[in-house]
């Protein structure tokens, strides 16, 4: 990791704990690297879906993916990531990543939001597999504000210990609001 970017740690945690890899959703597709990751993860045979409510996003990622020949493996989705439920079926992905906030290079002010990330993060757990990880990577102050990451925190602080490991990872020296990566497996 050269630069210790936030979302290059989030890939190395989820590179070091997926046991599967074959059908990953990227819930924040942006400008596609989580996606373009997902779909080396998956590999030829391996399927990604993709979501984000801008066109833009949609346009770039789709622009990434061709440029280095993953188009084929990713399904790109113009829809909430609230939604999945509608293009997945309970139980089916090995990983689910999150990556909140806004479209890097975009308008600040579409970003996601407290109640569709929860009700996102819940319909994920769903359809994640047994044995399966999600990664979120969590942004606040600034645009960005408090309620989302307050909401998320409270939400994944509820889940079942028996049904779920849920590890936040936190900068303990990092000023400014630094971003949150946090880690979770479906154990049962
Ligand atoms: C920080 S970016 C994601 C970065 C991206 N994963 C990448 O690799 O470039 C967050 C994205 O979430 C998208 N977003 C906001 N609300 C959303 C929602 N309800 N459903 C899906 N995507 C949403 C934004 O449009 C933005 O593109």
């Amino acid at each position: 990791m050269k630069r210790f970017q936030i979302t290059e740690y989030c890939h190395h945690m989820i590179e070091a704990f997926a046991v599967e890899t074959e059908s990953c959703i990227d819930a924040t597709m942006g400008n596609g690297v989580d996606t373009a990751f997902l779909c080396r993860l998956a590999g030829e045979q391996g399927k990604v879906i993709a979501f984000d409510i801008q066109e833009k996003a949609v346009e770039n990622t789709g622009k990434l993916l061709e440029r280095e020949g993953l188009r084929e493996q990713a399904k790109l989705v113009l829809d909430s990531h609230d939604n999945m439920d509608k293009y997945a079926e309970a139980e089916s992905a090995d990983i689910i990543v999150f990556n909140f906030g806004y479209l890097p290079g975009g308008d600040h002010k579409i970003s996601t939001k407290a109640a569709t990330s929860v009700s996102a993060v819940e319909k994920g757990l769903g359809i994640l597999k047994k044995g399966g990880i999600m990664s979120l990577c969590i942004y606040s102050g600034g645009d960005s504000g408090y309620e989302e990451k307050e909401a998320l925190l409270e939400y994944i602080r509820s889940l079942d210990h028996k049904k779920y490991i849920v590890i936040t990872h936190e900068f303990a020296n990092r000023p400014n609001d630094p971003p949150l990566p946090v880690l979770i497996k479906k154990i049962k």
